[in-house]
């Protein structure tokens, strides 16, 4: 079946099923928690990404310092804390600038949102090359997380979101389908059209957005796409609604935020949020939540229960929460969180730590009083500079205690959080 129509669209290339063997295994999506809940001024700045010959200009918002609510402010300073990705990619003859109505709303909820600005050419979109410039535009955006001012402030372990309008829907949606990008974990395809079947390499939760009388690209393709995707997934349609009528209603960021601040935040009180967001007498909201499977949970090192040894600091930028344990230098100072797990069995801990010292930080790692394993957090050069260690520990259902204990005078690096999975 032909699938791929969109005004003078050709017909589409094979497809990159071949491509599927050479993407790494999925991005696990992990809970991290509330999704920041006072909006953020916006930043932006802009990168001249290529990818080969063909040009990925890319306006890069964020969360910045200053008051919410105005327009972007180019180079803005960013705000403190660590953000994930969700990308937006704007549609025929359109630009970053020209879909602030979405982009706008993502970055002051606590989102980096990589928008590139694309000449559009339909045969590029029909066979892969803008949706494997996203991918690039993807990969170039986590690198920014180790030089220049938004260093440090990126979440490159969560996975990243992808968004777009029209083409840039269709380059969304073949991001999940016949160009898959593993990374990604969350999606937002609006007004989209179907670019083939699901890729088994991509893991997302897909929110469709699309007016149910759309001329332009057929709401019954992107029902078709919807139909088979696995959730999670859900549909807002926009009755009576047009290509773009949409853009002008608030249903459409309210629920694309809270879709995004609960797929990559792990926020469920956004998710509970959603069918509020967006129901009323001009919509239709369906949603499939599916089985979240082993949630991961994010522990911030400053929070209750959580027990530092030591101060809770916010010095070195880069932390996520509200700050982290800087631990008493001494023998036996801890940094101890309390950890559930729904079962009994092994757990994946990712310990988030600075050392800004030349020398490793050892540790013992205490589970539920037990010394489980001696750890060596090696310097990251610098105290803004924050690198996760992944440990592994046996859990029993319910509350653990896992607590980190120096065994030198240098005492523990910085903990900023530990991730369980
Ligand atoms: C510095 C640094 C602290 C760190 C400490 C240490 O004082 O600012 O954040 O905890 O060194 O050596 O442990």
């Amino acid at each position: 079946m032909k699938r791929r129509t969109f005004l003078q669209a050709g017909a589409a290339a094979a497809g990159g099923a071949a491509l599927l063997n050479a993407w790494p295994a999925n991005a696990s999506a992990a809970a991290l928690g509330p999704a920041p809940s006072t909006p953020f001024a916006v930043g932006v700045r802009r990168y001249d990404w290529r990818r080969g010959s063909r040009p990925c200009t890319t306006y890069v918002y964020y969360p910045a310092t200053g008051n919410p609510g105005g327009n972007p402010v180019s180079n803005a300073a960013v705000a403190a804390g660590m953000f994930p990705i969700y990308n937006f990619t704007h549609g025929y003859g359109s630009s970053p600038q020209n879909s602030l109505f979405i982009i706008r709303a993502l970055a002051a909820a606590g989102f980096i949102v990589p928008a590139p600005h694309f000449q559009h050419d339909f045969n590029d979109v029909n066979n892969g090359n803008t949706s494997r410039d996203v991918s690039e535009v993807l990969t170039q955006t986590l690198a920014l997380n180790g030089t220049g001012p938004l260093s440090g402030h990126i979440d490159t372990a969560v996975g990243v979101g992808v968004s777009g309008h029209s083409l840039g829907g269709m380059v969304t949606h073949g991001l999940l389908t016949s160009w898959p990008d593993s990374r990604i974990i969350s999606a937002n395809p609006q007004s989209c059209v179907d670019m083939g079947n699901p890729s088994s390499a991509v893991k997302a939760k897909v929110l469709f957005v699309h007016g149910d009388q759309d001329p332009t690209t057929s709401y019954n393709s992107a029902r078709q796409a919807y139909a088979e995707l696995p959730p999670a997934k859900a549909f807002l349609t926009f009755l009576g609604g047009s290509h773009t009528s949409f853009w002008s209603d608030n249903r459409f960021p309210t629920t694309v935020v809270d879709w995004a601040r609960w797929t990559m935040y792990g926020d469920t009180a956004a998710r509970d949020r959603l069918p509020g967001d967006a129901t009323s007498a001009r919509t239709r909201w369906e949603f499939v939540p599916g089985s979240d499977g082993p949630a991961g949970q994010r522990y911030e090192a400053e929070n209750s229960p959580a027990v530092c040894q030591g101060t809770i600091d916010s010095n070195h930028a880069g932390y996520s929460g509200s700050g982290f344990c800087n631990g008493t230098s001494a023998v036996g100072a801890y940094s101890e969180l309390t950890v559930t797990a729904v079962a009994a069995g092994t757990a994946t801990l990712g310990v988030r730590f600075a050392n800004g010292t030349g020398a490793a930080r050892p540790a013992s790692l205490v589970v539920n009083g037990s010394t489980v394993a001696t750890v060596s957090f090696e310097s990251t050069g610098t105290w803004t500079a924050w690198s996760t260690k992944t440990l592994t520990a046996a859990l029993n259902t319910g509350s653990n205690t896992v607590r980190l204990v120096s065994t030198t005078a240098a005492g523990l690096p910085n903990v900023d959080f530990i991730d369980v999975r």
